[in-house]
């Protein structure tokens, strides 16, 4: 049997498979058709100090390869998530809470409130689809930076994971800006900014108009930028964007990417996640890999020494 397990932060996970952030709820759902338990760890819905109702319906659309969602970080808020899910998510694996905010400040109680109950939080400045908060913190490098240090000022004990946006100027230099304002981690990508059209009534699918595109349609963007992410820092990186098979995550890891995040294809295969670890375990055995982690960062780029990035 091969050594599935790989270190994040300091904090030791028995396999690199998570199911990514508003993809799985907080796992109840998902726990009736298999024990959740096999899982390296579970990322919530992104956690907000009040609970929200989320964006207006049609907030999900297909498109070809993808999906786009204007969901708007629908939650119960962060203090039901520890009355009711915390204890029992934290007896099946490690914990990941996913927060957001309004405004900075609110991300500073956040990460107080959760600080010593979960495994690790994950900073959510890059969610496209609310209006004040969410991404507007994550383009500039100097936001990101900023945000990252209030938060991690407001931390004594649990690591910190800020999740980078996508529709950014450059994914080097946000990594860096994070990594510079305290960082423990990074994880990337959220989902890209998109618009679809129902040509009948010449209009977006959407209610909100736009959306965050996700699916194996952005897998080759997303494993560009952790390539580009985790080569331009020290810290660890948590890598995903249209991971479907355990192919793909060896993909992201080979790009970089200490642990996976597998997201909108939970909603196709609910049974996704467990057999992305079953599929790591025959790839290793079939090619005489002891330790998975032996994996990170060993694709060597063609005939040159560094993308231009
Ligand atoms: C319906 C839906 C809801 C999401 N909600 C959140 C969220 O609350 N917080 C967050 O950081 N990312 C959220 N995401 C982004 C995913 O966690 C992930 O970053 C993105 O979908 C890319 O991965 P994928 O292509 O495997 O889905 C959401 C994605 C989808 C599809």
């Amino acid at each position: 049997m091969s050594d599935l397990g790989v270190t994040l932060c300091g904090v030791a996970l028995k396999n690199p498979v998570i199911p990514a952030s508003g993809t799985f709820g907080f796992g109840r759902e998902f726990d009736e058709l298999y024990d959740i338990s096999v899982l390296g760890a579970v990322c919530t819905k992104g956690l907000t100090l009040e609970p929200r109702a989320g964006n207006p319906t049609p907030r999900i659309a297909e498109s070809r390869g993808v999906i786009l969602n204007a969901v708007g970080l629908q939650n119960p808020g962060v203090e039901h998530f520890i009355a009711h899910d915390l204890n029992w998510l934290k007896n099946k694996t490690r914990v990941i809470a996913n927060v957001a905010g309004r405004e900075i400040g609110d991300y500073a109680k956040m990460c107080a409130r959760l600080d010593g109950l979960v495994d690790f939080i994950e900073l959510n400045i890059s969610c496209p689809n609310v209006k004040c908060g969410g991404m507007s913190l994550g383009v500039r490098p100097e936001d990101v930076e900023n945000v990252t240090r209030v938060a991690k000022n407001a931390l004594k004990r649990t690591p910190l994971l800020v999740k980078l946006s996508p529709n950014v100027e450059s994914i080097a230099e946000n990594a860096r800006a994070a990594e510079r304002g305290g960082a423990d981690g990074l994880s990337l990508v959220n989902t890209f900014t998109g618009m679809t059209i129902d040509i009948e009534r010449r209009r977006p699918v959407l209610a909100n108009n736009t959306g965050g595109v996700s699916g194996a349609g952005i897998k080759p963007l997303a494993v560009r930028m952790v390539y580009e992410a985790s080569h331009a820092v020290r810290i660890p990186v948590v890598g995903m964007g249209g991971i479907t098979c355990a192919e793909d995550a060896l993909e992201f890891m080979m790009a970089g990417a200490t642990a996976v995040q597998v997201g909108t294809q939970n909603f196709t295969d609910a049974l996704a996640c467990p057999k992305i670890v079953a599929g790591l375990e025959r790839w290793c055995a079939s090619h005489g890999v002891e330790k998975l982690e032996s994996v990170i960062g060993s694709a060597v780029l063609n005939g040159q020494r560094s993308l231009k990035c």
